[in-house]
C-alpha cells in the first residue's frame, strides 16, 4: 500500500521541480539528459538519431577514445579487473594509483599528489579538511558550486568577494586577523563564463597577507599555457599555488580529481581528508586512462595550440556576428541569450539546425543572464566551426536575439 505524504517542505521542493520540468518537456524546451548514443570523429555525436556538431563538451584536447588512452584502460582491466578492494588506505591501492599520482606531480610540478574518485568530491573534503572552526576561507562569488559546498562544509568563517575584484579580495584579508589560519580558493577559468582569474594578483594577495592559496584548474588543465600544464604557465608564476586542484574527467577523459602539492601537505590529506579514507579507490581503468592522458598531452603539442586556435576563431568569429560573448578568454564561450526562455528557445534553434549546445539558466546564473555555454575542442576542424557559427547566426535571428 502506498503511504501518501503530507505536504511539507520537502514534498514542496519535489514538486516544484517536477512541474518546472513537466512544463518544459510539454513545450518541447528540455534538453537535459539526452544520452549521447555515438561519438563520430572528435567533434561530431549522435544524439536523439540525430547527427550533431558537438560544441558542449569539456573533453577540450578531443582525447575522448584516443588509442593509447583506451589501451591503458583494457590493459588495466585485463591486469586488475573493474573494482578495487576498497578504500586506498586499506585494500584498494594498486601501482596504476601510485604511478598516477607520480604523473600528476611531475605534469604539475609538485612533489607529490593524491586522487579522489570525483572533482567534486575532491573540493569538498579537501576545503573541509583543510580549515575547520575558527579559520577563514575566502571564495570568489563565481566558483564552482563544489568549492562553495566545501566552505560550507568546513565550518570555517566564510567569506565571499566579488568575481575577480583584487580590492574586494583585499578588503576581505584586511578584516581578518592576522594570526587567524585563512585559505583562498579560486577558480582559473570560471565554469560559467570561461574567464581567467586574476593570477598574479591573487598571487601576490595571498603572500601578502600570508593566505594559502588553493586553485581549481578543472577547466585550465590542458588548456592554458604553451604545454596546456594550467595556469602557472599560462601566467609565468611557478611558485604561487599551495593546493593544486584539478579534475580527471575534462581535459583528461576519465574520472576523478587530484591535489597536487608538497609532500606534507599530500600526506596530511592521505591521513586526514574523508573522502580518502572513506570512499573506495579510482576504478583500475580510470586511474590508467587519467595517466595515458597526461602523457598524451606532452606527446602531442599540436592538440594545445589547435585548441587555442580553434578558441579564437570561435570567439572572434561569435563576436563579429552580434554574439554577446561575455570576458571569455578560453574555450568556454558563454553565447548571452538573456531570459531562461530566450535561453531555451535558442538552444532549441541551434540543435534544430545541427549544432548541440545547452543552455545555462537561473539560477546557475544571475536572473536575466542566461546563456548558451558553447564549448570549443582541438577536435574540431576551422571550417566546422565557421558552418557551427553560421548555423547559430541563423538561430540568432529566429529567436530575435540578433537583429
Ligand atoms: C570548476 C569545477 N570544479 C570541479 C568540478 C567537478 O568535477 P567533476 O565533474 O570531475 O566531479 C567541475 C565540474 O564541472 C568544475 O567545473
Amino acid at each position: 500500500m502506498e503511504i501518501e505524504k503530507v505536504d511539507d517542505a520537502v514534498t514542496r521542493r519535489i514538486r516544484a521541480i517536477t512541474n518546472r520540468v513537466a512544463g518544459l518537456k510539454q513545450n518541447e524546451l528540455y534538453f537535459y539528459n539526452l544520452p549521447i548514443s555515438e561519438l563520430r570523429g572528435g567533434a561530431r555525436v549522435l544524439v536523439g538519431g540525430r547527427e550533431m556538431g558537438m560544441y558542449a563538451s569539456y573533453s577540450y584536447l578531443g582525447l575522448i577514445g584516443h588509442p593509447r588512452i583506451n589501451q591503458a584502460a583494457k590493459e588495466a582491466v585485463d591486469k586488475y579487473g573493474t573494482g578495487t578492494h576498497g578504500v586506498r588506505s586499506l585494500a584498494g591501492s594498486l601501482p596504476v594509483h601510485q604511478e598516477l599520482e607520480e604523473t600528476i606531480a611531475e605534469f604539475k610540478g609538485t612533489e607529490s599528489a593524491i586522487t579522489y574518485s570525483s572533482g567534486y568530491v575532491t573540493n569538498l573534503t579537501v576545503v573541509s579538511t583543510l580549515v575547520g572552526r575558527g579559520d577563514y576561507v575566502i571564495s570568489d562569488k563565481l566558483n564552482h558550486a563544489s568549492i562553495v559546498d566545501g566552505c560550507l562544509m568546513s565550518g570555517a568563517k566564510f567569506l565571499r568577494f566579488f568575481h575577480n575584484d583584487m580590492e574586494a579580495l583585499e578588503a576581505r584579508l584586511q578584516q581578518i586577523e592576522s594570526d587567524a589560519a585563512k585559505l583562498v580558493v579560486v577558480d582559473a577559468v570560471f565554469s560559467m563564463d570561461g574567464d581567467i582569474i586574476d593570477f598574479p594578483g591573487i598571487v601576490g594577495l595571498c603572500k601578502k597577507y600570508n593566505a594559502w592559496l588553493m586553485v581549481d584548474e578543472a577547466h585550465s588543465l590542458g588548456v592554458l599555457g604553451k604545454s596546456g600544464r594550467g595556469i602557472e604557465e599560462y601566467f609565468g608564476i611557478t611558485d604561487g599555488i599551495d593546493i593544486k586542484m584539478g579534475t580527471l574527467s575534462k581535459t583528461i577523459p576519465s574520472a576523478g580529481g587530484y591535489i597536487a602539492a608538497k609532500t606534507d601537505i599530500a600526506d596530511y590529506l592521505r591521513h586526514a581528508s574523508r573522502a580518502y579514507i572513506f570512499s573506495a579507490a579510482l576504478p583500475p581503468a580510470q586511474a590508467a586512462a587519467a595517466n595515458e592522458a597526461f602523457k598524451v598531452i606532452l606527446d602531442e603539442p599540436w592538440r594545445v595550440q589547435s585548441l587555442c586556435a580553434n578558441t579564437r576563431q570561435f570567439i572572434e568569429g561569435m563576436q563579429a556576428r552580434g554574439f554577446d560573448t561575455m570576458q571569455t578568454e578560453t574555450a568556454i564561450v558563454p553565447v548571452l541569450c538573456g531570459s531562461d526562455e530566450e535561453a531555451f528557445m535558442m538552444t532549441a534553434a541551434s540543435q534544430q539546425r545541427g549544432v548541440f549546445v545547452l543552455p545555462v539558466v537561473s539560477p546557475a546564473v544571475p536572473p536575466g543572464a542566461a546563456r548558451l555555454r558553447a564549448t570549443i575542442t582541438a577536435a574540431h576542424e576551422p571550417t566546422e566551426i565557421e558552418h557551427a557559427m553560421n548555423l547559430m547566426e541563423a538561430a540568432g535571428k529566429e529567436v530575435g536575439i540578433l537583429s
